[in-house]
């Protein structure tokens, strides 16, 4: 396949042109539910990234470097994902009304996602933001392990790489705010605790919800739906979820000595493998 780089965006080492979606083999993974519901609701979250830029931006106004990266780089990286995922869904589950689904998850989730709050400090917003960049490019790294399509493995490996260098960057930043604002190591740690306690929780249940309401149109949408979603990524993560790589990221903004690090890292590792075997 000839390579064209003059769509990509951002610093992606990728662009939708140059993924096969003519040669995804839908026979792989049209009866897998619990993947169309994933990538589905990932799309609707990924695509609306925006609204989190505009926070961002105002939160970091003046700081020309970060100004630049959000907008001219993460941003549009963040909402080509949502675009090569839905692309994806429309070809293996042409009957599902993206657009319509989509609406519905605008509506209700840019009311609360616009008021997200941020971290206290410009130091401390920074390791939120590695939170979430640790968590989806695990994310992304479990799906390409599990993904049962070819494409899809391609598609989910491109984001996750994506997703690391995003982290890359935050805790760049991160160490540049730190000079400044000297935040505690307890203030840092509680900013990874409450933000990784509740990675996204409201994100994903609006998703998921508009999701389902288009796939079984008239069903009501129940906790006991939710439940479901969420057990099956429990499922999938049990198997392909990337411990290591997870816990190394997350701990890296506490900055904590080599030897400390690797006795919390096993004890994390062990943390996280719990939380996705309940
Ligand atoms: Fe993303
Ligand atoms: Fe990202």
């Amino acid at each position: 396949m000839t390579k064209t780089t003059t769509s990509r965006v951002g610093g992606a080492n990728w662009s939708m042109d140059e993924i096969p979606y003519d040669q995804i083999d839908s026979t792989l993974i049209q009866d897998k539910t619990e993947l169309f519901n994933i990538i589905c609701a990932a799309s609707f979250i990924e695509i609306t990234s925006d609204l989190y830029t505009h926070n961002l931006l105002e939160f970091y106004e003046g700081d020309a470097e970060i100004e630049d990266w959000l907008a001219n780089y993460w941003e549009r990286e963040e909402v080509q994902h949502g675009a090569a995922l839905k692309r994806y869904v429309q070809v293996v589950w042409p009957d599902f009304d993206w657009d319509r689904a989509y609406r519905g998850f605008y509506e209700e989730y840019s009311r609360f996602a616009v008021m997200e709050g941020l971290a206290e400090t410009r130091a401390l917003e920074m390791v939120a933001r590695c939170v979430v960049e640790t968590g989806t490019s695990a994310f992304y790294r479990m799906l390409s392990d599990a993904a049962p399509e070819p494409v899809l493995k391609q598609i989910m490996a491109n984001i996750s790489e994506d997703e690391v260098r995003h982290y890359k960057h935050f805790y760049h930043f991160f160490l540049r705010y730190r000079e400044y604002d000297r935040p505690s190591k307890f203030a840092v740690l509680r900013t990874l605790w409450t933000r990784g306690a509740g990675v996204k929780a409201e994100d994903a249940y609006v998703a998921s919800k508009h999701v389902f309401m288009v796939a079984n149109p008239g069903a009501p949408y129940t906790q006991a739906d939710y439940d479901k979603f969420r057990a099956s990524f429990r499922r999938i993560g049990q198997h392909s979820f990337p411990y290591v790589m997870a816990c190394k990221m997350i701990l890296k903004p506490l900055g904590l000595s080599a030897s400390v690090g690797r006795v919390a890292q096993p004890a994390l590792e062990y943390t996280t493998r719990f939380l996705f075997s309940r």
